[in-house]
């Protein structure tokens, strides 16, 4: 039977390898075919001005780009998205010299043909699974349209609402935020690259992109590699493990070096160090920006600087292809390091299977099967319900019930529809007619003898008090007022920094209006980075964040106002009070004159005009139900180097709906020879509980999640005492102390 196995094991190993070496083969084949000008186009990649869905395929325009791919001088194309055109340019492509397929990359960033919450309200969700499964969604309609690579996930930590780029990730956490990265990758990869349904995934922005300076998008970023390794890269790093096809890197200079032209972050680190074996991407235009950077004097030079580092393709900037051939011819770049890069390449389009078939992602039955895919929706109102975070319930006026007699929905965002997309969607023509409206969603779902009402009350961000009237006449006649306020979609996304975030516009004054009614007020918030509601906290007791929830916006929403679905999300990142707080998180230091209290001033470090802890701390939400923590236990309060901590305790429902939880597990390392942090939050577990039920959770903590970098990057951890704390979110927790011997 050993002997059976052993030989199954080597012929199987066996195969592996000759597969893969059929496959390494077959690019060395390739390559020695090639010119220097055919390899820096296999090196590039341009958009696509084929951005006309629906009209006439404008074979004519970018005359220059058909003839690029006819010569074999480009390798991919990025922003075409159907299957004519996909089907076009490849056609081209197969009229090249060696017909190497073309690779059609997109951003699909929260859903493809369905979108999903922003990624911020996905991550509020914590659900790994269903994170996954959107992704795999997203994959299958993306692929059935002809795309073979997304430009997802962003795993950019960020602890700077202002950043706008906050939407696009999963808040300011290392340790949730690199299982959400996991998540994305396998559900974009699936069962892996040459299936039908399986995208590229891309990491990005490598890296610590999401701290620029004073939150403003592409600024520069300045910190200790210490706290790069320990903040910024741990994501990366598990999304090279986790197989991810591609990365990204960034457009910020990171310690006075562009990332792009960052040998230590590409080469040193992920190629070498970490082994990755995919290539790597620039950002769109950001080999070019290193002459504005000032860290390259031209195009030649900053191709020359790219390709060293370890850029192996260069996104828009055109400076590959115009540069690279002579930078060889003139001895400057070594063969071999553009044999590397096209090497890297050309494997990933053999392992999409795109030499077997060129056209494989091409075909227009399953395009038509996924352009409206109705379970695809159903998940997708399922999964924007779990995203919703319940921030105040005070008068417990939620879930509403469904014959209240009169509701009036009012502000800006109530029949709003591509709105609802939030800003990385995919447009298409038919956005307006298949998104659900607030509107519709709410109305759905109310009895037939209701009423609802609608007034806009205001424009999103402009000065017009116009409409208020009508608005407060609206909100007389109901029983119940629902206002949708926040943040345009457009105004968190690239380029969207913000150096005020509070409502914009006139709104928190349209709320003020409608709170002097006396009616009672659901106030619902839209936006795609933590905002700045102060006079809301302390003045409307009922209150929901619904970020940007997508296709089935209007129905998860509805879900949520009337109990279908009861709110579980916590908040992925710290809600500031006010912007001068900025950045505030909970996994700070504890500084040599900490504030014993959020409120104390004196001498310590402290504003003298504002407490130290932020609105809604990390981890943050409620429920419709209450859960209560009970029998915190710890499985020996003194460990030795391998023995695994077990953490028990029991949740109860004790309220009266049926619910989930995310039960939180932080510790804080006492004494380190670096300091750490006050909490660093090492497991959660999301659960169900019916009302009444209770449940023990089990965790378990080994040496390995007490581990740091060091002043010299060594990561190992150290004897010494421990607290573990669990509970409800970041702030609210119990304590126990352990000793942990080496
Ligand atoms: C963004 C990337 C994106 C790329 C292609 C850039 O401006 O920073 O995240 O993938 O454009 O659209």
């Amino acid at each position: 039977m050993k002997k059976l196995f052993l030989s199954l094991f080597v012929i199987s190993f066996g195969i592996g390898i000759s597969a893969q070496k059929s496959v390494a083969q077959k690019v060395s084949e390739l390559l020695a075919k090639m010119t220097i000008e055919e390899k820096a186009g296999q090196l590039s990649q341009l958009n696509s001005d084929w951005e006309d869905l629906t009209g006439p395929i404008l074979q004519k325009k970018d005359e220059d780009k058909v003839a690029l791919i006819q010569q074999g001088k480009l390798g991919s194309v990025l922003n075409v998205r159907s299957v004519a055109q996909t089907r076009m340019l490849q056609e081209y492509a197969m009229k090249s010299r060696l017909k190497i397929p073309l690779l059609f990359g997109q951003d699909v960033i929260h859903g493809f043909r369905t979108s999903f919450p922003v990624n911020i309200g996905q991550a509020a969700s914590w659900d790994l699974g269903l994170i996954e499964k959107s992704e795999r969604i997203a994959a299958t309609e993306a692929s059935a349209f002809g795309i073979h690579w997304t430009f997802a996930p962003m795993v950019d930590i960020s602890r700077d609402p202002r950043w706008g780029r906050v939407m696009e990730g999963s808040g300011e956490d290392t340790y949730l935020g690199s299982l959400i990265g996991v998540a994305r990758v396998k559900g974009f990869q699936g069962k892996g690259l040459g299936n039908i349904d399986a995208v590229m995934a891309t990491a990005k922005h490598f890296a610590a992109y999401g701290a620029a300076v004073g939150g403003r998008d592409y600024n520069s970023v300045d910190m200790s590699l210490r706290q790069l390794h320990e903040i910024y890269l741990p994501p990366f790093k598990a999304a090279a493990e986790a197989g991810v096809a591609t990365f990204m890197n960034s457009f910020n200079d990171i310690n006075g070096i562009p990332a792009t032209g960052s040998k230590y972050l590409q080469r040193d680190l992920l190629k070498n160090k970490w082994g990755f074996k995919g290539f790597v991407v620039s950002d769109w235009g950001s080999v070019i920006e290193m002459v504005n950077h000032g860290f390259a004097k031209d195009k030649t030079d900053a191709s020359l600087k790219a390709i060293l580092a370890g850029s192996d393709m260069d996104m828009e900037s055109r400076a590959y292809i115009e540069s690279l051939p002579q930078l060889v011819k003139d001895g400057k770049v070594d063969i071999k390091i553009i044999d590397d890069a096209v090497r890297r390449v050309l494997t990933k389009k053999f392992e999409l299977g795109l030499f077997d078939d060129p056209f494989k992602f091409c075909n227009d039955e399953r395009q038509k099967q996924q352009t409206n895919n109705a379970e695809h929706r159903k998940f997708g109102r399922e999964f924007g319900a779990k995203s919703v975070v319940l921030i105040k319930n005070e008068t417990q006026i939620l879930p509403l019930s469904k014959s209240t007699k009169t509701v009036a929905l009012i502000g800006p965002f109530g029949k709003e529809t591509v709105a609802n997309h939030g800003f990385w969607s995919v447009p298409f023509n038919d956005d307006k007619e298949r998104i659900i409206t607030q509107f519709d969603g709410i109305k759905n779902q109310l009895d037939k003898s209701s009423t609802l009402l609608y007034a806009k009350g205001c424009n999103v961000d402009d000065q017009d008090r116009s409409m208020f009237e009508e608005a407060v006449e609206t909100a007389k006649k109901a029983d119940v007022v629902i206002m949708t306020l926040g943040e345009g979609h457009d105004m968190s996304g690239e380029a969207k920094s913000r150096s005020n975030i509070h409502f914009s516009g006139v709104q928190e004054e349209l709320l003020k209006e409608i709170h002097k009614t006396g009616k009672p007020i659901i106030l619902m918030i839209n936006a795609g980075r933590p905002l700045v509601f102060d006079w809301a906290s302390d003045n409307i007791p009922t209150i929901i964040y619904t970020w940007w929830l997508g296709t089935e916006a209007g129905n998860s929403i509805a879900d949520v106002i009337f109990g279908t679905a009861n709110p579980g999300g916590k908040l992925p990142m710290s809600f500031p009070r006010t912007e001068g707080q900025i950045p505030v998180y909970y996994n700070h230091y504890n500084t040599g004159r900490p504030a014993a209290k959020s409120t104390d001033r004196n001498y310590v470090s402290a504003y003298i005009d504002l407490d130290n802890d932020p609105k809604y701390p990390f981890g943050f939400g409620l429920s419709y139900t209450d859960f209560s923590y009970s029998d915190f236990k710890l499985s020996s309060e003194s460990l030795t180097a391998n023995q695994t901590l077990t953490v028990n305790v029991t949740i109860t429902n004790k309220g009266n709906f049926d619910g989930e939880e995310v039960a939180q597990l932080y510790i804080r390392d006492l004494v380190g020879k670096v300091v750490r942090p006050v909490k660093e939050l090492k497991g959660f577990q999301k659960i169900f509980l019916k009302k009444g039920e209770s449940k023990t959770l089990t965790f378990k903590l080994s040496p390995e999640s007490l581990k740091f970098y060091d002043d010299d990057l060594n990561y190992d951890w150290e004897e010494g005492e421990f607290d573990i704390m669990i509970g409800t979110n970041s702030n609210d927790v119990q304590t126990k102390r352990i000793y942990w011997r080496k």
